[in-house]
């Protein structure tokens, strides 16, 4: 007889992520060299040199436990960050180390995190959808109430306040994320403030792991309001997906309370000392941005020009793309750029929409071009 799994987790769909290239070659019979991947927002210019060459030297000494949540020269290295931020919206936030935690499975620990560490069986949580899908797994397998808002698919998926009003009372975390994953809508100023000051006994969670290409920073929220909790990740803008370091800025009583909770040695070595590199390489970050600036223009321009898809404007460095005009669900067209070496993201298992959407991240020109090349071809013959 198989164990019987916790009542909470009985309805659970785990994650699905982007498809890897390895996975994606063997199934199509492509050398994974020649697969152009846009399927999960990485930074298309690789990783940071002076990133890799840190991790590299950092290897030898892998056979020490790393230090306990993470390096004084990583927290160092965030602080410098945020306080003179590289990328074109950025606010200076003068923060100290009691502000901030590290989190060494990404932005995704923090998240958990924080839900364990507020979230009670039966407690309310507010996640406007379609969203990341990550905060809907931590809160039901918290026994959480969720409770779901929604970004308006009638109005170009901007956030439908009274939704997330209504929700509020009670309610222990919010989870507002953006830009936003997967539509590339972000939320108003004013309307997170509204949030954070209703919001009586529970934290907001203010997704900011795209703030990098976005046209507004509310990272100072962070430090005004004693129950906001902005989240970053070095995953992004910073290149380093597969190193898992993720940060957010918030109350130092928040900190703590996620202090009580957190895997004490999850950030290795290797990944604290890319990350502190990454972050310093300021060069670099201002690179990413500008191509995903440049990348994302394009992919709007060029979607815009062909019928059977219909573009969002974006402020991430990605293009959320409805293609029920090409006649096909999300599914069938994400399986059609698959077989030309293509992977974007089907957005099907995001919930609060239709199977008519994917995702596509911003790359390289060349890539960019390889995607048009395929989707014409897609078009053409469907
Ligand atoms: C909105 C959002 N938040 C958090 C994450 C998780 O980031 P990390 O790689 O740091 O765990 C992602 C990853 O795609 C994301 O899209």
């Amino acid at each position: 007889m198989p164990v019987r799994v916790s009542e909470r987790l009985r309805e659970l769909e785990p994650y699905v992520p982007g498809r890897s290239r390895e996975e994606v070659a063997r199934r199509y019979g492509f050398d994974p060299d020649e697969i152009v991947k846009l399927g999960s927002n990485e930074n298309p210019l690789g990783p940071s040199p002076k990133a890799v060459e840190a991790a590299r030297r950092e290897l030898e000494r892998i056979h020490e436990y790393p230090e306990p949540v993470a390096p004084d020269d990583l927290f160092d290295a965030v602080l410098e960050y945020l306080r003179d931020p590289p990328y074109p919206a950025g606010k200076p936030v003068e923060a100290t180390r009691e502000n901030v935690l590290i989190g060494g499975d990404g932005a995704d620990e923090i998240i958990d995190l924080l839900t364990r560490a507020y979230v009670d069986p039966g407690d309310p949580v507010v996640i406007p959808v379609p969203t990341f899908t990550q905060y809907e797994i931590c809160a039901k397998a918290c026994g959480a109430e969720v409770r779901r808002g929604r970004f308006d698919p009638d109005r170009d998926f901007e956030l439908d306040e009274d939704s997330v009003f209504e929700a509020l009372d009670g309610a222990r975390v919010v989870y507002l994320c953006t830009p936003n994953n997967p539509t590339g809508t972000t939320v108003e100023e004013r309307v997170v403030r509204d949030v954070a000051e209703e919001l009586r006994d529970g934290v907001l969670l203010l997704d900011h792991a795209y703030v990098e290409f976005a046209s507004e920073d509310l990272t100072p929220l962070a430090l005004e309001y004693d129950n906001v909790l902005v989240l970053r990740t070095c995953s992004k803008a910073l290149g380093l997906a597969g190193a898992r370091v993720g940060y957010c800025v918030t109350d130092p009583s928040i900190v703590r309370d996620l202090l009580r909770i957190k895997p004490v040695f999850s950030l290795t070595r290797p990944s604290a000392a890319a990350a502190a590199a990454a972050l310093r390489d300021v060069d670099y970050v201002r690179e990413t941005v500008e191509l995903v600036v440049k990348s994302r223009e394009f992919l709007e321009d060029e979607l815009r020009k062909r019928e059977g898809v219909r573009v969002f404007p974006s402020e991430a460095n990605y293009v959320f793309v409805d293609v029920s005009g090409t006649g096909m669900d999300s599914s069938t067209f994400t399986e059609e750029m698959l077989k030309r070496g293509v992977i974007i993201r089907d957005c099907s298992n995001f919930a609060g929409i239709d199977p008519v959407y994917v995702r596509v991240s911003t790359g390289t020109l060349e890539d960019d071009r390889r995607f048009l090349e395929a989707l014409d071809d897609v078009l053409e013959s469907g």
